[in-house]
């Protein structure tokens, strides 16, 4: 990697403000910092700044938000339990996940797990799409099964893309992953319309789903074609499809738009288990927020019960309906008023019945052998009911084993819920977003390096207007794209290149003339470098069962 120490100023005060609070390099957040203090604001523009829409424009003004409100998790809080985590997440580029704890578990015990990614062949990958490449390849090399995808049907069912279109365009996207190190000897690729397996469980997945979720999640509605919906059910596949042989721990790394199709997908693979497993008291059901309730109040049956031994649920009902605030507060779960009303009432109902701790299996698609075969195989004390087995001596984890392990046997697929990382869009070379309809906008992985030059180089900054205020002032690196081409891409797994130019810049030695020439030389290498290998991956690629070449015919939907 070439250094050019000669365009860096070092003519400035020595002084320099600190980076961010944990030394690494941070990167750029669409607005990020500053939005803590705007929450009035952000109130204000309310949910259509953060809608997350598969096929609206990718932008996210605040990320915070998707915490907040969709309950994506930090990415930060799993970071340390990743083993040789990729520069994409020390950097926070990865910024959220859902459930990814189980993968970072597996990889780190040499377990089996998954990676699966999709591209839409709508246009020429470029380097946002690289992130992608990236993830999926790392998870390749910590041991995890890999797929890549193509995902023609959706492009031409939702974005109007005839086959010859994308047939081209799914070339380009093959050759780039395998340039990228992608080993298709270990990993798999396949097109979603050519993969018979995968149209059949997407059958089977569509049997779970309804229009009304489809407007709910999607904003579907009489107009949307029938094909753009099967090309969802589709996707909902393609998320499981790496569990068809087996479940496993399985993540899938998209921009935060997917996320609709990952909390579907979560959802459609609870709805295929043959068995849900609960905690539950007594012979009644519990939502989330009464168990918890209930087993606090279990907690305190010593207040209560005449025999603490064998607490009854109206004893616990009627100490509940009595107990005063500090009481409550006492019991260390938050007790909202309707959901002790709704806990009284059922408690009282089940009268002298036992107040008893258990695992429940809910019977949701048995048949009934898979149903006796359970029944048959818990052990120790348990009682049946019509539509569901409870369990005494299990903790919820065998339990859940128990329940995979039967659902197995009896031909059902077992699914494990699919997890998800989700990496920051990159910021478009002249600002605003980065699109793949305006060209000046990113970087193809196909542009010539001339041309990748020429394009860093006409880049926004984040630079003062003057030579003289930026060494004054320092540079503002965290709104500036070219900072960002350093940290998602072009200091590759150097942080302290990454941080370097990062302190530099914001301490006011770094002028954006010198950090641009740099910037612009690195991408010229790594597009010649990469292009060179993308020469090499075509005889690969031909070797691969994997048709360049749709042999479908059909005109091509409006884009919906
Ligand atoms: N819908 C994705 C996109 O718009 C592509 C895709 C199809 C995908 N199937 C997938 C992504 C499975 C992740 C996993 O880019
Ligand atoms: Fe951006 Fe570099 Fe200028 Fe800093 S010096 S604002 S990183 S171009």
């Amino acid at each position: 990697m070439t250094r050019d120490h000669d365009a860096r100023e070092t003519d400035s005060a020595d002084e320099q403000p600190a980076p961010a609070a944990d030394g690494e390099p941070p990167v750029a957040t669409d607005g990020g910092a500053e939005d803590v203090d705007r929450s009035d604001d952000a109130a204000a523009a309310g949910a259509d700044d953060v809608a997350l829409d598969p096929w609206g424009s990718s932008t996210v003004s605040d990320y915070r938000k998707l915490f907040e409100e969709f309950g994506i998790e930090e990415f930060d809080d799993v970071l340390p339990a990743v083993p040789n985590p990729h520069y994409l997440m020390r950097r926070g580029v990865i910024f959220g996940h859902r459930d990814y704890d189980p993968v970072a578990e597996a990889l780190r015990e040499g377990e089996d797990a998954a990676v699966l990614s999709g591209f839409m062949p709508t246009g020429d990958p470029h380097i946002g799409h690289k992130l992608v490449f990236d993830e999926i390849i790392w998870h390749q090399e910590q041991g995890a099964d890999a797929y890549g995808l193509i995902a023609d049907l959706e492009a031409h069912a939702a974005r109007g893309m005839t086959w010859s279109e994308i047939d081209e365009h799914a070339r380009d996207y093959l050759l780039s992953l395998l340039a990228l190190g992608f080993d298709p000897a270990e990993g798999e690729l396949y097109r979603q319309s050519d993969n018979r397996e995968l149209q059949d469980l997407a059958f089977e997945l569509g049997s779970k789903a309804n229009f009304s979720e489809f407007q709910g999640i999607y904003g579907f509605d009489g107009e949307t074609n029938v094909s753009h919906m099967q090309s969802v059910v589709t996707q909902m596949a393609d998320i499981l499809y790496p569990q068809l042989e087996e479940p496993k721990p399985t993540v899938i790394p998209v921009g935060p738009d997917q996320d609709p199709h990952v909390r579907f997908a979560r959802d459609l693979a609870a709805r295929m288990r043959f068995f849900k497993v609960t905690e539950a008291f007594a012979s009644f059901e519990l939502t989330d927020a009464e168990r918890a309730l209930v087993a606090a109040v279990h907690d305190e049956r010593e207040a209560y019960a005449e025999d603490p031994a064998r607490p009854r649920c109206e004893e616990a009902g009627a100490w509940l309906a009595d107990a005063d605030r500090a009481t409550l507060d006492g019991l260390g779960v938050v007790v909202a008023d309707d959901v002790r009303d709704s806990a009284v009432e059922k408690l009282g109902n089940a009268g002298m019945e036992p107040l008893r701790p258990r695992v429940r299996f809910l019977d949701l698609n048995a048949t009934d052998d898979a149903f006796e075969a359970l029944v048959e195989a818990v052990d120790g004390e348990k009682r049946r009911y019509d539509e569901h087995v409870d369990a005494f001596d299990l903790d919820a984890e065998a339990a859940e084993a128990l329940a995979r392990e039967v659902e197995l046997d009896h031909g059902g697929y077992g699914f494990v819920p699919p997890s998800s990382i989700y990496h920051r869009f990159m910021t478009g070379l002249t600002g605003g977003k980065m699109s793949s309809s305006i060209p000046a906008s990113h970087i193809s992985l196909l542009d010539d390096p001339e041309e990748g030059y020429d394009k860093v180089k006409a880049a926004t900054t984040g630079g003062r207007d003057t030579a003289e205020e930026q060494r004054e002032l320092g540079g503002r690196a965290d709104e500036c794209p070219v900072y960002e081409l350093y940290a998602y891409l072009l200091a590759g797994d150097d942080d302290e290149f990454a941080k370097e130019v990062y302190d530099e810049c914001v301490g006011g030695e770094r002028l954006c003339g010198g950090c641009k020439e740099q910037a612009a030389e690195l991408m010229r290498e790594f597009l010649a470098d990469h292009q060179e290998k993308r020469a090499e991956a075509e005889a690969v690629l031909e070797d691969l069962d994997i048709s360049l070449e749709s042999p479908r015919r059909g005109v091509a939907p409006g884009d919906d």
